[in-house]
């Protein structure tokens, strides 16, 4: 039996932080070795919130650069872009037609992003899902691996899935599969470093809130000493009056590749003042090498190029049979 296959993507607006790489890349990383994996640019996404064409390619091939700099092996995945694949917009529009719009004014992540743009929001905002969703099941993975954000639009396209196999399937010969979301405890929902109790965002308008992948040490020593904390001597994991502390030395905990229970017990006594330089040595040795990778592909815009046209190429043989099983069941005529 060949490997399962899992599917991911980012969007590339803005820099991507830890909570992108401790709850998504580098999970990608340690099973890239048991799984088919296909990884790609959610670059479609970008223009559901204000965005800059100046600057969404470049993004584009930085967060690429950044999937083989955290250490994405082709030999085992497939990188592309998005929006260089149109099976995703035309399975996209297909989805929208069978999906209740009720189910997508439910999205907690839709309200959250529709009041902050007030009168302005636009369609692709609201059918964003929808994208996300076509975006999975063209790959017919088995797992999705992401943080716990994105928990509601996993179970949406499982549930669009299931509709559209439901309404246009034929007893038991599923059109689309059904994957299973693959969210780790450990990362799954790093928080703000200026406020635990909310989650670490690209769109969070504080710089002082996220730990950039690409952050100089000066950067990174300037955040940690400024991030919020407690007046309580000795830090602990799990106290719901303590989010902060728990959010640190859980990045603590994964960044130095250490168990929870030794660092309980490394911490239990600790001021913040021992603490912060402990966590900001341990962040800049752990993004060091991570940056020196990013920065040499980068410099090497052919290999990324290429790297991208093989992608694109592995990715439209898999999203074109899908499309078509689809465009089938639904009646379209084949292209003549
Ligand atoms: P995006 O770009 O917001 O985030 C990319 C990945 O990073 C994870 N993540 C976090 N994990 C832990 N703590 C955090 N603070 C944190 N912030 C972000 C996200 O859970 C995600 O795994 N809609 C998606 C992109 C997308 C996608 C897809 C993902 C488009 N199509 C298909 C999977 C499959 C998004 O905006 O992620």
């Amino acid at each position: 039996m060949g490997k399962q296959r899992v599917l991911s993507g980012i969007q590339p607006t803005g820099d991507l932080h830890l909570g992108n790489y401790l709850g998504a890349i580098r999970n990608w990383v340690e099973i890239q070795r048991d799984y088919d994996s296909f990884l790609f640019m959610a670059d479609l996404h970008a223009m559901t919130v204000p965005h800059d064409p100046a600057a969404l390619a470049e993004s584009t091939y930085k967060v690429a650069a950044t999937y083989l700099a955290c250490g994405i092996d082709l030999d085992c995945a497939t990188i592309f872009v998005q929006s260089h694949v149109p099976a995703h917009t035309d399975l996209s529009w297909l989805l929208t037609c069978i999906t209740p719009l009720n189910w997508l004014y439910d999205m907690v992540q839709y309200r959250e992003k529709a009041i902050k743009q007030g009168e302005n929001v636009g369609a692709g905002l609201l059918c964003y899902p929808v994208l996300q969703a076509a975006d999975i099941l063209l790959y017919e993975p088995d797992k999705v691996p992401v943080g716990e954000d994105q928990k509601q639009h996993l179970e949406l396209t499982r549930d669009i899935a299931a509709r559209l196999n439901y309404q246009f399937g034929k007893e038991n010969q599923p059109i689309l599969k059904l994957p299973d979301p693959m969210i780790r405890k450990e990362g799954a929902r790093v928080m703000s470093l200026t406020d635990g109790t909310r989650k670490m965002s690209k769109s969070d308008p504080s710089e002082l809130s996220r730990i950039n992948l690409l952050d100089s040490p000066e950067e990174i020593q300037h955040k940690i000493k400024r991030c919020k904390t407690d007046p309580i001597r000795g830090l602990t994991f799990d106290d719901p009056e303590r989010p902060e502390c728990n959010n640190l030395l859980t990045l603590y905990t994964i960044l130095s590749n250490q168990t929870k229970e030794a660092v309980a017990e490394e911490c239990r006594e600790m001021g913040w003042g021992q603490f912060k330089p402990l966590l900001t040595e341990t962040a800049i040795a752990a993004l060091k090498p991570i940056q020196d990778k990013y920065h040499a592909i980068m410099a090497d815009k052919g290999y990324l190029e290429s790297v991208l046209r093989q992608g694109r190429e592995q990715a439209e043989a898999i999203a074109n049979v899908t499309l078509a099983k689809v465009k089938s069941a639904l009646g379209y005529s084949t292209p003549l």
